[in-house]
C-alpha cells in the first residue's frame, strides 16, 4: 500500500519488533511508540523539552530530516546521546522512512 511503511523497533531489553505504520495521519515516532505500548515517558508532550523520547537510529537515518537546533541542544544534555541519537517526538513519519530501524533509549524517570 502507498501510505504504509514498515519500521523496526528495538526495545531497551534488545527485543525487536517490526511495526507497520500508516503515514497519512502525520504521526510522530514518539506517538507511534506510545500507541504501540512502548515505555516512553514523553513528559513534555512532544515539545523537545524532556528528552525522554530519546532513540538511537540504527538504519535509514538519512531518510529523516535534519535535527533542529532545539533538538540538538536537548540531545546535548544527555550523557548517553551519540551522533545517531534523535528525539522521537521531533520525527514525523513519512513514506520516506520505510525501513527505519531504531533503539529506544529514553530515560524511564
Ligand atoms: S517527548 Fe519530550 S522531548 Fe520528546
Amino acid at each position: 500500500m502507498d501510505d504504509m511503511i514498515s519500521i523496526t523497533v528495538v526495545d531497551r531489553d534488545g527485543s525487536e519488533q517490526q511495526i507497520d505504520v500508516p503515514t497519512d495521519i502525520n504521526l510522530s515516532l514518539m506517538e507511534l511508540l506510545k500507541a504501540s505500548s512502548y515505555d516512553i515517558l514523553a513528559t513534555c508532550g512532544g515539545m523537545a523539552l524532556c528528552a525522554t523520547c530519546h532513540v538511537q537510529i540504527l538504519a535509514a537515518a538519512d531518510s529523516l530530516r535534519s535535527p533542529s537546533d532545539q533538538e540538538l541542544d536537548m540531545l546535548d544534555t544527555l550523557p548517553d546521546a551519540d551522533d545517531d541519537s534523535r528525539l522521537a517526538c521531533q520525527l514525523r513519519l513519512t513514506n520516506d522512512n520505510d525501513g527505519l530501524r531504531l533503539k529506544i533509549k529514553g530515560a524511564l524517570q
